[in-house]
């Protein structure tokens, strides 16, 4: 029997990287008098390796529902989730809709709730590239203009929504509920064999990861990276978990050959953890990872143009270093030459995150009752 005090509170996830931010979200929700959570996986990821060993490592409940969209192009991925998620949400009527990140499942699921008139609370919102190439960027720019709270990770995101009209009073910034899960995790990461298993030293090897659209589905772009990777495998071992698009290119592309790296299925979230820890050196297109590398304080080499998370390049450890091989090479040897960034942890990475984004939606939700 449904308890009509309660604030049910419908929370989506559906690609890896929401996993770890749904997971402490999910923890404060449960452990809260006056939710009544329900958490809907849309199944935009679905191998074991993208999506279910991270509900297990990191104690995430079973789903409630999961809407099984899968891959395909992106209208008929987020065509799919709307639709899924109309269904579902006049079904339960919750109180409100919690999405988080910038995947395809976060637009899709806002925009389902908002034509239902149910409020939506945006985590990690006002990130902005500049870069509309980006999939991810229309998502962002699409799920803020629409959600009702804007909990924002830095001061960066924070601004980016006051400059495109937000009313302030919708922004909050609260900190980042990935590193909650980090924080919690670290301990129990390096208590694993992952180095072993592997056979690498603590600080002896560079930690890849590469699936970006704009670097993985151009051949060019892609062979000229691996280049500059490579060079870099013949000084430090590169070790390399390779993301399902990243291998579909590989074999599309570069007619299934491999670079010369030290390739890796998919890691589970704790073994990756372990490794960002103890890496010399991080490389990486994607976007938790910059942030996690800073709350380590370990050195990170972002692959890209641009980035949405620029406190990881002014007080973290990130620098941009774009695509250029030669620009990859001259800044990894600086890393292995001892002159790395190290940087300081942001404000409010602190692993409360998801407890003050409760306790605001607590607050003004209890107001509505
Ligand atoms: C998605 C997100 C991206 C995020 C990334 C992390 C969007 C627009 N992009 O990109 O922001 O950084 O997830 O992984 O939402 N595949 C599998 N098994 C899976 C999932 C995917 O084999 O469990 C393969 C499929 O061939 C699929 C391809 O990977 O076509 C890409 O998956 P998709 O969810 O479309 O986008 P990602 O590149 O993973």
């Amino acid at each position: 029997m449904i308890d009509v005090k309660k604030l049910r509170v419908v929370a989506v996830a559906g690609a890896r990287p929401n996993f770890m931010k749904i997971a402490p979200l999910m923890r404060e929700l449960h452990a809260h008098p006056s939710f009544e959570p329900y958490l809907v996986h849309t199944g935009q990821h679905y191998d074991a390796a993208m999506s279910e060993s991270f509900f297990q490592e990191l104690g995430i409940p079973e789903p409630d529902a999961n809407l099984g969209v899968g891959s395909g192009p992106h209208g008929a991925q987020t065509a799919e989730v709307l639709l899924k998620m109309e269904q579902l949400l006049i079904r339960e009527q919750p109180n409100a809709v919690l999405v988080v990140g910038d995947v395809n499942s976060t637009l899709a699921a806002t925009l389902a709730a908002v034509k239902l008139h149910i409020p939506v609370a945006h985590i990690e919102a006002g990130l902005r590239s500049g870069d509309r190439a980006m999939p991810e960027e229309i998502n962002r720019i699409l799920t803020d203009a629409v959600a009702t709270w804007l909990f924002t990770t830095e001061p960066a995101g924070s601004e980016n929504l006051e400059r495109e009209g937000v009313d302030p009073e919708r922004i909050h910034l609260v900190g980042n509920v990935m590193i909650d899960t980090l924080l919690a995790n670290l301990k129990q990461a390096r208590r694993l064999d992952t180095l072993e298993r592997l056979d690498l030293e603590p600080g002896g090897f560079a930690l890849l990861t590469l699936h970006r659209p704009s670097n993985v589905d151009d051949p060019q772009t892609l062979r000229a990276l691996f280049n500059a990777l490579e060079q870099i495998h013949r000084e430090i071992p590169v070790l390399f978990p390779v993301h399902p698009r990243t291998s579909a290119a590989i074999e599309r592309l570069l007619g299934g050959a491999p670079p010369a790296l030290r390739l890796t299925e998919p890691l589970g979230y704790l073994d990756f953890l372990r490794l960002m820890a103890d890496a010399k050196l991080v490389l990486t297109d994607s976007g938790g990872i910059q942030e996690e590398t800073t709350a380590l304080g370990i050195t990170c080499l972002t692959l890209r143009e641009t980035t949405e998370r620029p406190v990881t390049v002014s007080e973290g450890s990130n620098t941009i270093v774009g695509t250029d091989p030669g620009t990859i090479l001259t800044e990894a040897r600086k890393v292995l030459a001892g002159r790395g960034k190290t940087g300081r942890v942001p404000a409010q990475w602190d692993g409360k995150a998801a407890r003050r984004i409760v306790d605001i939606l607590e607050r003004d939700l209890g107001d509505r009752r």
